[in-house]
């Protein structure tokens, strides 16, 4: 089916064009050299879908999930890009068109798929337990081979993962343990719970708990330190029943406040304690630490999204809801139940990230891919990258240009190296009009320099989500990828 078929849509067009195919590049272009010391995977995932949608408003997040591998090894770099074959896309596949509605809408939904999950595995892609997993919020995992990406099927951790996973669990690298959740509607969508996970190094569940929420709020990322489990319930509200009466499904109620679940990490529902902060958006955090007793959270925020509607279905612009790096302080021994904001950069970012091995302990700098001009920037891309000292305040900025869509810039620490920024920063780039995509990698410590090397893809990969660098010589990624045959 030719892409003219797909309609018209923002997130279908430019840098968020989907490639619509799959490919083996065993060994790319170069410009500049790779350092020695960078051996490992780079794995993205984001949204491509297979077949044109049905509806008229296709959102973002959508699509069938499209994962691309860049194995590095030796100064030279090979690609693998797949689609998870999820049993929704099996099904479409074999019917040769989309069956689904947007988001899997039932009421938009071709009765051909009744019975089939709405799983697009679309949002991260992570190492645990051996398996390579791709994540989306409303479904279990989807097990690909580590290599060739082939698709396994869902992983349900032995029955305790049946219905929905967060694409945003935390591996503490202290002990190799995943910390999950998944949010669950009830009583016909009027109610919901947190159902809270711990899954061991080895891949065996070793915890499940169920918590009430205050209201049923999309739950995109929480909180995981040494001692304690967050859970952010955002002003984000999930209602069956105002979709019922024709309202949107997902909306921002700016009425209601941030409300933030503390539990201690080995506790039960009996142990939550809700602090309250003003309304805001917030779905991804750099990292979270305790420090003298009190949680430090360093997120992206704003005061409201572009990316859904409020509860009248009115649509905020970018500029009206720009994140910036903010930290949240909780003192579990407070007598009042206050979160402190302070906003640590100002620049406008999408996904901030830390040293992925100091997760959960703390962390001193923050990566980020950036705004610097274009005026909608979820759909216009993100032009720069950035790095900040969340002590000192310093930062460091590299600009692609303008019109540039950057995505997730990722620390990749060098083979042998343990500090902070003893290595280098990953990011994909597609610059405005340009038929290629670059693996772009720079110094950890200095981006403003430019970039050590650009890996050029000869093909342009759409803008998507999640990254994640495993080195070769880490814990997860021998556990996956080095195993004797
Ligand atoms: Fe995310």
């Amino acid at each position: 089916m030719a892409t003219t078929d797909f309609r018209a849509s923002p997130f279908l067009a430019g840098h968020h064009r989907p490639s619509r195919m799959e490919v083996d590049a065993p060994d790319l272009f170069i410009d500049g050299e790779l350092p020695a010391d960078l051996a490992g995977v780079f794995y993205r995932n984001g949204a491509e879908p297979l077949y044109p949608p049905t509806d008229e408003d296709y959102h973002w997040f959508d699509g069938d999930g499209m994962v691309y591998a860049f194995f590095i090894d030796n100064g030279r770099v090979a690609l693998r890009n797949r689609w998870v074959r999820t049993d929704k896309l099996l099904l479409e596949m074999k019917a040769g068109r989309r069956l689904f509605g947007v988001h899997g809408n039932p009421a938009t939904t071709d009765p051909l798929a009744e019975g089939t999950r709405y799983n697009t595995a679309n949002t991260n892609i992570i190492l645990h337990g051996g398996k390579l997993l791709a994540l989306m919020e409303g479904a279990p995992p989807v097990e690909l081979d580590p290599r060739t990406l082939d698709t396994i099927g869902e992983q349900h951790y032995g029955g305790v993962v049946t219905t929905t996973f967060s694409a945003h669990p935390t591996v503490d690298h202290d002990n190799g343990e995943l910390v999950n959740i998944g949010t669950i509607a009830r009583r016909g969508g009027t109610a919901a719970e947190i159902r809270y996970d711990i899954i061991d190094f080895a891949g065996q569940p070793i915890k499940t708990e169920t918590i009430p929420m205050p209201h049923h709020s999309m739950m995109h990322t929480f909180f995981v330190t040494e001692n304690y489990v967050v859970f952010p319930v955002t002003p984000l509200d999930v209602s069956i029943r105002r979709a019922m009466s024709g309202g949107p499904i997902v909306a921002w109620d700016g009425n209601r406040p941030t409300k933030l679940g503390v539990m201690p990490r080995r506790g039960t529902a009996a142990d939550v304690r809700w602090f309250e902060a003003e309304p805001r958006h917030m779905m991804h955090q750099a990292n979270v630490w305790e420090d003298e007793g009190r949680i430090v959270a360093d997120v992206a925020a704003a005061e409201g999204t572009s990316l859904f509607p409020d509860t009248k279905g009115r649509w905020r612009s970018h500029r009206d809801s720009v994140q910036s790096l903010r930290r949240w302080t909780i003192d579990p021994a407070a007598a009042t139940d206050v979160v402190r904001e302070d906003t640590l950069d100002d620049h406008d970012i999408q996904f901030p990230r830390p040293d992925d091995r100091l997760m959960t302990r703390p962390s001193r700098f923050v990566f980020a891919n950036s705004n610097l001009h274009s005026v909608e920037g979820r759909i216009d891309g993100m032009d720069a990258v950035l790095r900040v000292d969340t002590r000192s305040g310093d930062e460091d900025l590299y600009h692609f240009g303008d019109g540039a869509a950057a995505g997730e810039l990722i620390f990749a620490p060098r083979l042998g190296g343990t500090d902070e920024l003893d290595g280098y920063a990953l990011t994909l780039v597609h610059r405005a009009g340009a038929a290629e995509t670059e693996l772009v990698v720079f110094d950890a410590a200095d981006l403003s320099g430019g970039p050590l090397a650009r890996v050029r893809i000869p093909f342009a990969i759409p803008s998507g989500f999640h990254c994640n660098y495993y080195s070769a010589d880490s814990p997860l990624y021998r556990q996956a990828l080095s195993r004797e045959p």
